[in-house]
């Protein structure tokens, strides 16, 4: 596995990194049949077996890192599936499970709501559409749910995982949308801090992001379009779309380690290395 070390010069991620759990689909039924986000050419050829080598590599990543992988059967039919971030959000043992906006998709939840009951996570069924962790994501230091909406989740949800998790939630509005998913735009370096890219957020959104996180690294347009904030950190490791060299630089600039992982097929469904990852929070 490729590592890159941030410079010594860099001040050190503040906390050492736990064992993470993982669930991961494999994209053995891999394809682009139809068009939900700006990303998907349905004319432009995919590569299955290639999505399933990339696809290994980042599961292959994590083992290295220490962490653990559980995985999904993927199901003939639902060539999204891979995406696995999106079949609920999990925080303290709960998973909130999805309702997905595009009916392609929604058997998906349904093969995650039978996954977490049978695997002994408790479920909590969702009333509003939402896309599970594609659109919410948790910063334990400060016990704060932040969610997107405006392509996707219905903010409805958002006050529904509030009650769900007994937590605030901090509602975002997305705006670009290539970057129709919260986990495309925003995601988690530690309990704490974040990186994020402003361009995708409303105004009022932006405000508040500046306010609550000082601390955050900013992204630019080059940096979201190669799915640099798609990322999986785990407090010091940072796992990212290989595409996006010119922002692991900034984040090794900031303390953390990048992992570097090719996630070029996967990110013509729209997706990369977090839609590819469920974090398991127990
Ligand atoms: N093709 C999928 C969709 O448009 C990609 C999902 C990406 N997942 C994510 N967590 N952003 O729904």
């Amino acid at each position: 596995m490729e590592k890159h070390r941030s410079s010594p010069a860099a001040a050190p991620a503040t906390r050492s990194p736990g064992r993470r759990t993982y669930l991961m689909c494999r994209p053995a039924y891999y394809a682009v049949e139809y068009a939900i986000n700006p990303w998907m050419d349905t004319t432009a050829p995919v590569d299955a077996t290639l999505a399933c080598t990339q696809w290994e590599a980042l599961a292959d990543a994590y083992t290295a890192l220490g962490h653990e992988v559980v995985r999904i059967e993927p199901e003939p039919g639902l060539p999204d599936m891979v995406y696995s971030a999106n079949g609920a959000f999990v925080v303290d043992g709960i998973a909130y499970g999805a309702s997905f906006r595009y009916p392609e998709r929604r058997p998906e939840a349904d093969a995650h709501e039978k996954w977490y009951r049978t695997s002994g996570w408790k479920y909590a069924e969702p009333e509003f559409i939402n896309e599970g962790e594609g659109d919410f994501t948790y910063l334990p230091g400060r016990e704060l749910i932040l969610a997107g909406w405006g392509f996707r989740t219905d903010a409805r949800a958002h006050a529904e995982a509030a009650d769900v998790f007994g937590r605030p939630v901090v509602s975002l509005r997305l705006v670009d949308p290539r970057y129709y998913h919260l986990d495309t735009a925003l995601a988690p370096l530690d309990d704490e801090r974040i990186a994020y890219y402003p361009e995708a957020f409303a105004p009022g959104s932006r405000l508040l992001l500046e306010r609550l996180f000082p601390d955050a690294v900013i992204a630019d347009a080059e940096d979201a379009a190669g799915f640099g904030l798609n990322f999986v950190s785990d407090g010091r490791n940072v796992v990212i779309n290989a595409e996006a060299s010119g922002f692991a630089k900034k984040l090794r600039d900031a303390g953390y380690e990048t992992v570097p992982v090719d996630l070029s097929e996967l990110k013509k469904g729209g997706g990369s290395v977090k839609c590819c990852t469920a974090e398991l929070r127990r």
